[in-house]
Parts: structure tokens; sequence; C-alpha cells
């Protein structure tokens, strides 16, 4: 086993840059999390990491070792990184059967067939996969090829997992299945694995820990409660949540309100001291809230009218049984509330909202980063 560190990696094709200076430590027996939209470079970080592609700089480590190095002319080729990739599109080899195709790489190693044999019934017998090591591909479900080409990958018993939306071509509900039997597989084998998502929820249910990139650039690297609960920056808070977390445009005045100019906020002294010591007392800020943190008044428990609490219209209610998704606006402000199932709210009728403000974030709006 061991971890891999990224130091001061670039990857640039031609005029695109899709990482930018990415350093990140994976500890030994860590599950991380890549996770970011679409084009942000999370598969070029993996394809790096596995030797397929060559960082245009920086230094990737596996354990102790370097494996590439443009400046010191080191690169180790993928064969000799003790590496196992599981992609979004497992090829299996559909004339080979279940036990042909998870023995493979042991195949190629010539190792003896007695220790492939019974390689292959453990790997198989973890995955569940032993009633079925005599079938075709093709005679398997879209979980059960999942779970070949995961024991494909584990049979090499490699230093190192890298996993590419390996879930993505599942159903919903096999999804979530999946999911958790590989963070549990991950726990039982203690290998180091680094697995991309775009899906918040699976990052958050699966993460050791997220690291959150944007345009090429990490983010924020922390536990899923950090991620959540302290985003360093509005992309992070904006990215995991669902619903998303609601973004207002404030004034913090000196009298330490939050100036909406529809309705006010009194800041809780804390946050007023860290906003006048960053200068921002007096100046734009964004309020930061998400929709758990915005109570229906009737269900609140602190209740201090005129201080986090305002009145605002109810637009559209998404009743999901357990709970009530509340479209809200003020004048022009628009946001988003979750409210409890027996919330008695109605289309187009008014509502006293309370906001939590202890569990406000407020982001400087020049820079977007978060000040608390
Ligand atoms: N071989 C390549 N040649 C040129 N540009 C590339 C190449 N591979 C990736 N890119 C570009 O680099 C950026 C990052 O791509 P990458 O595939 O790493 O994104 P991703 O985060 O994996 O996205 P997705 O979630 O859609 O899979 C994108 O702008 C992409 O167009
Ligand atoms: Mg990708």
């Amino acid at each position: 086993m061991a971890g891999v560190k990224l130091v001061g990696i670039w990857k640039q094709f031609g005029e695109v840059t899709a990482v930018k200076d990415m350093n990140l430590h994976i500890k030994d027996g860590e599950f991380m999390i890549l996770l970011g939209p679409s084009g942000c470079g999370k598969t070029t970080t993996l394809r790096m990491i596995a030797g397929l592609e060559e960082p245009t700089k920086g230094q990737i480590y596996v354990g102790d070792k370097l494996v590439a190095d443009p400046k010191g002319g080191v690169f180790v080729p993928p064969k000799d990184r003790d590496i196992a990739m599981v992609f979004q599109s497992y090829a299996l080899y559909p004339h080979m059967t279940v036990y042909d195709n998870i023995a493979f790489p042991l195949k190629l190693r010539k190792i003896r067939k007695e220790e492939i044999d019974q390689r292959v019934r453990e790997v198989a017998g973890m995955l569940g996969l032993t009633e079925l090591l005599r079938r075709k591909p093709r005679e398997l479900s879209g979980g059960q090829r999942q779970r070949v080409a995961l024991g494909r990958a584990i049979i090499r018993k490699p230093q190192v997992f890298l996993m590419d939306e390996p879930l993505s071509n599942l159903d919903a509900k096999l999804r979530v299945k999946m999911r958790a039997e590989l963070k549990k597989l991950q726990r039982q084998l203690g290998v180091t694995t680094i697995y991309v998502t775009h899906d918040q929820v699976e990052a958050m249910t699966m993460g050791d820990r997220i690291a959150i990139i944007n345009h090429g650039e990490l983010q924020q690297v922390g536990t899923p409660e950090d991620v959540y609960d302290r985003p360093a920056n509005m992309f992070v808070g904006g990215f995991i949540g669902s619903p998303p977390m609601n973004f207002l445009d404030a004034t913090a005045t000196e009298d330490g309100f939050l100036d909406f100019g529809e309705f006010r906020l009194k800041l809780l002294p804390d946050q007023v001291t860290v906003l006048r010591e960053q200068g921002l007392l007096g100046g734009d800020v964004v309020f930061g809230i998400r929709p758990e943190d915005v109570y229906d008044a009737m269900f609140a428990q602190v209740k201090v009218p005129g201080e986090n609490m305002t009145t605002v219209r109810i637009e559209i209610i998404e009743n999901l049984g357990g709970e009530k998704i509340t479209h809200l606006r003020a004048g022009n402000l628009t946001l988003l509330a979750k409210f409890p199932a027996e919330s008695r709210v109605r289309e187009n009728t008014d509502v006293d909202i309370v906001f939590d403000m202890k569990k406000a974030h407020i982001f400087n709006k020049k820079t977007q980063t978060a000040v608390f």
C-alpha cells in the first residue's frame, strides 16, 4: 500500500490548461474523491497518476517513489506503477467467462494456475460472483458486469486503485447499492483509492476526504463535513448540497446588520468582528444560507422578531413527501427553503421565515472566498 502525492502538477493540452498547479496528498489507505463539474480536469488528473498521460510540470509520487517529473526526466510507465484503474466503460472480454476475465491480469503475469484459481475464488467470494464464474459478460446484469470489472482490478492487489465514474452506467437503485458495496470493499482491502465523480451525493457518502476541483484548480480538500459545513469559497458552497446553498447580495452595515434592501438580518457578534477585521463592514458581501437553515417561523425554536426573521411570498412548493422544497420571494430576492412535511405552507401566500444565523456563511463579494 502507498499514498499518492501530487506536487505542483500542471497539464497543458495546447492552449487548454486542464490541470493547474495541483497539490494534493492522498494518504495511505485513504478513499479520496475528486469532485467537480464536467471538464474540470478529473480524468486528466487520474490519467497522470496512472501514467497514461505525462504532466507538463510537477512531480507525482506513489508511496516514496517518484513516478513522474518532466523536469528531472522521470516517467515510470503505467505497468510499473502498481496501480489498477476502473473506468466508466469497463471493457470486459466478451468471449471470456467471468472466471477468465478476472484471472486475466494474473495470467499475463504468468502466475501459477493453482494460485490464480485460489485468488479468483477469493475475489469472486468477496464480490458475490461465485455463482456466476462460468457465465459470459453478455449473460450478466450491469451491476454484475461492474463487479467483474472491479474483480479484475482488485485481483492484482495493486498499491492504488483509480476509479473514473465507475458507477455512472448503472441505474439509480443499483448505483446506491454499489456505492455501499464499493465503500465496504475498500475498507476491507485498505487500498488507497482515488475515485472520480461529478455526483456530489456519491462524493459525500463514499469519501474519507473530497478534493473539489473547478477549471483545473483545486478549490478545497477536506472531509465531507468540512466541505459541507465550512466551504472555502462560493464555488464549493454552491456545488455541494442539494438543493444548493442560497446566495444573496447584501451590504454589511456598521451597526452589525446585513442589509438586503427588502429586509435586514442581525449579524452575530463574531461575524461582526471578522467582517470588521477584514475591512468589510460598510461593504458588499454575499450571504450564503442552506435551504435547511431557513425555517418556517411556526417551527423555528428561536424567534427574535425583526432580527433574524422576515416575511416572504411563497411562489412554488415541491412536496417530496418527507420535506417541502419551498421557493420564496421578497421583492427581487429569491431563495429556497427546506420545510418539514408538517409545514402548512401554501403557494401564493406569505410566510414568516427565520434564518439560522449560526449556520450562515458570509463571502467576500470580490474574491468569492469565505469570510465566515
Ligand atoms: N487529449 C486531450 N486533448 C485536448 N484537450 C483535452 C484532452 N483531454 C482533455 N482535454 C481537455 O481538458 C479539460 C479537462 O478534461 P477532463 O477529461 O480531465 O475533464 P473531466 O473533469 O474528467 O470531465 P468529465 O466530468 O466530463 O469527464 C477539458 O477542457 C478537456 O476538453
Ligand atoms: Mg472525466
